[in-house]
């Protein structure tokens, strides 16, 4: 039996944007700097699943959610929905995409109108795509409030009368008001305060159950991405350097980055605890992209090949795929083998 489609596949994707002082160097005749946010990001998402994204500032997530919804265009590579690349989707097509996959901002202060009750941001987002006749949008807007757990007196208020948390759950009423079956969440949580932030991502775990969402979650808060995702996508430098379920991610780490991202968190696990900093010296710059492997320069495994041959992502057991040229980093006979050096 063949493998199912998955829902999304990422195949190859790269995105450059234009560096800083692009138009000065131009008129310098320099050649123009391209600062390269993407740089070969291969993953699949499959329906009904949380895929986390995790990565130090500045490795391309937030970049990789706009390509998702097609905010912004890839230079490279294709982006399929249902197995269709979704730069050539036909309009009517392109219209049904922008419906069933939906991105909740992180801002909810500056994504609300401030100007429209609840009532209109919704009925607004429902008639975008004529979801519901004229007569049955208060009885629909009753729902969404019911769905994100807002009093349904909420309708007729402004966005300034909410909490943050509280504006956040009307951002999501708002994507499911035309019911996507993906949602794309960018940093959702991380302009509220700590108290709030499991609320809101409890009940996006609960939507993600009713509704049968697929569910792909950007965070920099590895807990919360633990808490919430069955598989995490861990990004270094514009490129996907490990992906693997969740809790495998978390238990035996199978690339020297995920490593030091997990290490460099330990409040996740006192076990764990460690004061070293996990990964040394500085994050190359995404204008100058190292010939090799991108971890190169702060892996403490480092040896010859990694600096001058990109390694792959390539299997390491079920469900799990890394790049990295040492095959058995992470793997228990190797975590074995160290301890026995090491004593
Ligand atoms: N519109 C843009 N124009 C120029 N450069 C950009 C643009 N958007 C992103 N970049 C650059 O692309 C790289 C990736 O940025 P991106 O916002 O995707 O990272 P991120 O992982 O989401 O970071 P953070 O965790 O801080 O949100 C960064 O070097 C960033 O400066
Ligand atoms: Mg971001």
């Amino acid at each position: 039996m063949s493998a199912p489609i998955p829902l999304i596949s990422v195949d190859g994707v790269y995105k450059r944007f234009a560096g800083p002082d692009s138009l000065l160097r131009r008129i310098s005749g320099k050649p123009p700097l391209a600062v390269h946010a993407l740089n070969d990001v291969s993953l699949e998402v499959h329906r009904g699943e949380t895929l986390g994204i995790v990565g130090e500032s500045g490795c391309g997530k937030s970049t990789l959610a706009r390509c998702l919804v097609r905010l912004y265009e890839p230079d490279g590579g294709a982006i399929r929905f249902e197995g269709k690349d979704i730069a050539a989707l036909k309009p009517s097509e392109r219209r049904a995409f922008n419906r069933r996959v939906q991105m909740i901002f992180q801002d909810p202060y500056s994504s609300l109108n401030p100007r429209m009750t609840v009532s209109q941001i919704l009925t607004e987002a429902l008639g975008v795509h004529r979801m519901r006749p004229r007569k049955e949008i208060p009885h629909r807007i009753d729902e969404l409030l019911d769905l994100v757990r807002l009093p349904r007196d909420a309708a007729h208020r402004y966005p300034h009368e909410f909490s943050g948390g509280q504006r956040q759950r009307i951002g999501i009423a708002r994507a499911l008001a035309v019911e996507p079956e993906v949602i794309v969440a960018d940093e959702l949580v991380s302009a509220l305060d700590v108290s709030v932030q499991a609320q809101v991502v409890n009940l996006l775990l609960q939507l993600q159950q009713e509704l049968h969402l697929t569910v792909i979650f950007v965070a920099h808060d590895l807990r919360l991405v633990r808490h919430i995702s069955h598989r995490v996508a861990v990004m270094y430098l514009g490129q996907v350097v490990e992906i693997s379920p969740s809790e495998a991610l978390f238990s035996t780490p199978r690339h020297p980055y995920s490593k030091a991202l997990l290490d460099a968190a330990p409040e996740l696990d006192p076990a764990r605890r460690s004061r070293t900093v996990a990964a040394r010296g500085e994050l190359p710059s995404p204008l100058h992209l190292p010939p090799g492997c991108p971890f190169a320069s702060r892996c403490p495994r480092v040896f010859e090949r990694c600096h001058v041959e990109r390694p792959a992502l390539t299997a390491r057991g079920p469900n799990r795929r890394a790049a990295c040229h040492l095959p058995d980093f992470g793997a228990p006979s190797a975590i074995q083998s160290d301890e026995v050096m090491k004593s």
